[in-house]
């Protein structure tokens, strides 16, 4: 089983990624971390730790972590209209998780878990990278001792989703990406090159729907309000990005992306293109490679893979 952190702002599709990952046997989830992002902190641990609940997951420790962007701190917005004022489509309402969040920080429960098991863990951010860019400047030798680094985020040869250029988890917290980018760690960038591929239909719900479960039918109706947004968005693609749980799946089965090794950068300070991930792909000299960037994926296999997880 492999030893992984899963680094949410929850959000319907980071609901979604939290489900694969709780129900996959190859994945030993040590621990999930929150973030802002789809919403706030606080109600990204609520979210977090209401739906490990029903998964009957309470063995997993949901640990907070940063509310702002790294230097931004004034910096305001969430995807609410994506994802419900709960931030899993309205699934939730008045409910609440029965547990409390572990004690400590996001970014400090990482650097313990990398340094107990150096070279084996497997980091999957699928929100605003704040909380990683802290644990690397929290510990000096921690790019080194991590197994692996999955981040959902960036846009390398298509348009963003937040602005023409940026993907919103790089958007909301570019500093904070560009430092981790920067920092020698083992990443693979499963960015919207991949994920707006892996669509989830409307169709695809009535199988949750047909099942007497009540994880089933939550995760049905919070996925209805995240793909009526993207209907309304993006009539053109028939269904849901499923961006969270690629990255998930990837860390379960690296054969679902082909990936192509780039020198990638945020562009932190553009007129127009603040938040966008930049990869230096001329011809002639190179900048030398500082990640994996995932270019093409399998998404009939992946689709497969993941609903026979979820429900
Ligand atoms: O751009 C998609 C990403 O932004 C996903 O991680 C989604 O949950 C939001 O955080
Ligand atoms: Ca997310």
């Amino acid at each position: 089983m492999k030893p992984i952190i899963l680094d949410v702002d929850t959000g319907v599709d980071d609901a979604l990624a939290i489900a694969y990952a709780a129900q996959s046997p190859e994945l030993r989830l040590l621990g999930v971390t929150t973030c802002f992002g789809n919403v706030s902190v606080e109600e990204a641990t609520r979210n977090t730790l209401y739906l490990l609940e029903l998964l009957g997951r309470e063995d997993v420790p949901v640990i907070a972590g940063e509310g702002k962007p790294l230097f931004r701190r004034n910096l305001k917005g969430d995807a609410k209209h994506i994802h419900g004022e709960d931030g899993l489509g309205g699934a939730l309402g008045a409910a609440l998780p029965k547990g409390e969040p572990g004690p400590g920080h996001a970014a400090k429960f990482m650097v313990e878990q990398v340094r107990s098991m150096p070279g084996q863990v497997t980091i999957i951010a699928v929100g605003t990278l704040v909380n990683l860019a802290l644990a690397v400047m929290m510990d000096p030798e921690f790019a080194k001792l991590v197994g692996k680094v999955l981040v959902m985020g960036g846009a390398v040869t298509v348009p963003g989703n937040v602005t023409g250029q940026a993907e919103a988890n790089i958007y909301r917290d570019p500093e904070a990406a560009e430092y981790v980018f920067r920092a020698g760690l083992p990443i693979t960038l499963v960015g919207l090159d991949v994920t707006m591929k892996t669509l989830l239909s409307r169709e695809r719900l009535q199988e949750w729907r047909s099942k007497d479960s009540k994880l089933a039918h939550f995760l049905a109706d919070a996925t209805d309000f995240y793909i009526k947004a993207y209907e309304h968005k993006r009539p053109d693609i028939g269904g849901c990005a499923l961006h969270d749980p690629l990255a998930v799946g990837m860390a379960i089965d690296p054969s679902f992306c082909r990936t192509q090794p780039l020198h990638v950068e945020v562009d932190v300070e553009g007129l127009y293109s603040t938040g966008r991930t930049v990869a230096f792909r001329r011809f002639g000299p190179k900048k030398p490679p500082n990640m994996d960037v995932c270019l093409e994926v399998d998404a009939e296999r992946f689709l497969e893979h993941f609903m026979s997880r979820v429900v």
